[in-house]
């Protein structure tokens, strides 16, 4: 089958979230699964020399945007397996950051148009299009057109991921014709119109032949207000189309036997390195040097989405108990400076890291006993089975993939911890519980870890049910089924 799967952005070349991990792993579980299979994303000023040098320049055209014909050009690199695309326009594209620009709907337009139009000059026929999140959610709707009109999409069929529904790309509606270059067709209830304005997810949700979304416990809570931000009623529209699949990681990436981030490699037959790692962490973020004491790491942005709200409130019970702890993550200042307060309130055993980094986080997956994680909403989460891989327990609220993922304690295969209601005191008394396993029930908590460590959180199964859809919208035989 021939797959394109388009992206705003796609690790390793580019990523701000967990759209660029799975616009990075998902294609190469699919091609490696036979299928071919090339991914779509513009070329950021952000994307390095390092890859810029391994990339052959295609070939170049006009997009059609409305009135305007911007340039587009197309350069290409191969690796494991995959074929990416990269979609070349100064102008859009050569500035700092990927989003939050004052042009992102023409932005983000022009790349949809390229999706859709590339093909064509590839001389190559996808069967699906598999565009992600409201930046690409015009690709869907363009096709409903292209594929009648251009030879190289005849009968292709679109396929939309919903990776988060609070950034729905809502604009004025004199934005449908002058802009996107859509008559006023398209602007009715069941495709872009929405309280007077154009939604660009509800409009591919509408369009769409299938529509997912990236965890099953999401897309049923995406049926109430609280978690489908004003789409709820979109949602249960097209119920019939629409299914959860949880997302999976790179477990070759994200490998404690080999990843030479680590102080020390460990696995789940032997955990002794990770004490290694423990010491380094500490040595590293500036807690007291203590093997015997549970650390509790947060890695996020810092936002209250995340459940930041939480953890601030709770900061002070949760430092009463015999724990270090450490954050790493930007966001809100509220948050990022509640944390630097709290290192400066328990020297050597806060430690507040408001930065990004890769490295640091590593450490921190592989030297901490347990990863907190209590999100309002969570469409999927990766870092919750991040840290399982490296034996880190989780914390987690039970919502969306967070609910998916860990198995509490006290149930079977139990992986983790978890709570259910939004409230501090919840949280805090399941980290005690969790807390107090650690200093009393030495057993237990290794047979936990290493439940979590060897639980199946690669692509293997959730790229089958990508298939699968595809196999349904195009209406091929899946051979996995014959
Ligand atoms: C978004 C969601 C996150 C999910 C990721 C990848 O960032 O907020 O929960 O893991 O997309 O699908």
């Amino acid at each position: 089958m021939n797959i394109l799967f388009a992206s705003s952005e796609v690790a390793p070349f580019i990523k701000t979230g967990g759209l660029a991990d799975v616009a990075g792993s998902l294609p190469k579980a699919l091609a490696a699964a036979g299928h071919d299979v090339r991914v779509i994303l513009p070329l950021y000023e952000g994307i390095g020399q390092e890859w810029r040098d391994q990339m052959t320049y295609l070939f170049n055209f006009h997009v059609i945007l409305a009135w305007r014909t911007p340039y587009c050009g197309i350069f290409e690199l191969k690796r494991d397996g995959v074929t990416y695309y990269f979609v070349d326009n100064e102008y859009y594209f050569k500035r700092s950051g990927l989003y939050g620009h004052y042009d992102d709907a023409e932005r983000f337009a022009f790349f949809s148009r390229a999706v859709v139009e590339t093909p064509a000059h590839l001389d190559w026929h996808p069967d699906v299009i598999h565009a992600n999140d409201w930046q690409t959610a015009l690709a869907p709707i363009y096709l409903l057109e292209e594929r009648t009109r251009v030879p190289q999409l005849y009968g292709t069929k679109s396929v939309f991921t919903i990776h988060n529904i609070e950034y729905q790309g809502r604009y004025g509606k004199e934005l449908l014709e002058d802009l996107f270059g859509l008559n006023s067709g398209y602007f009715h209830e069941h495709m872009l119109a929405y309280h007077g304005d154009v939604n660009l997810m509800k409009g591919a949700i509408y369009a769409s032949d299938y529509v997912t979304t990236v965890s099953p416990s999401y897309a049923g809570e995406l049926q109430y207000p609280f978690y489908a931000h004003g789409l709820e009623g979109v949602i249960a529209d097209n119920r019939h189309k629409l299914r959860g699949i949880l997302n999976g990681i790179d477990t070759a990436l994200y490998d404690p036997a080999h990843d030479h981030g680590l102080a020390a490699n460990f696995s789940p037959d032997d955990l002794s390195g990770k004490a290694a790692c423990k010491a380094a962490l500490q040595q590293a973020v500036g807690l007291r040097q203590d093997p015997n004491i549970p650390i509790i790491a947060c890695i996020s942005r810092l936002v209250k989405h995340k459940g930041f709200e939480l953890v601030a409130s709770a900061i002070h019970d949760i430092m009463a108990m015999d724990v270090q702890m450490v954050v790493l993550g930007t966001g809100d200042w509220n948050f990022e400076e509640a944390f630097r307060h709290a290192q400066a309130q328990y020297p050597g055993r806060f430690s507040a890291n408001i930065l990004y980094s890769g490295a640091l986080s590593t450490a921190i997956y592989g030297g901490a006993d347990l990863f907190l994680m209590p999100s309002i909403a969570e469409p999927c989460g990766l870092s919750q089975m991040i840290a399982m891989r490296y034996g880190t327990l989780p914390v987690v609220r039970e919502t969306g993939g967070l609910r998916d993922s860990v198995r509490p304690n006290g149930t079977e295969h139990a992986n983790g911890f978890t709570f259910a209601d939004i409230n501090a005191h919840d949280m805090t008394w399941v980290l005690g519980e969790a807390v107090n396993l650690y200093y009393n029930g030495k057993e237990a908590w290794q047979a936990l870890q290493r439940n979590a460590m060897t639980a199946d959180f690669s692509w293997n199964q959730s790229a089958q049910d990508y298939l699968q859809v595809y196999y349904w919208v195009t209406g091929f035989t899946n051979p996995a089924e014959q």
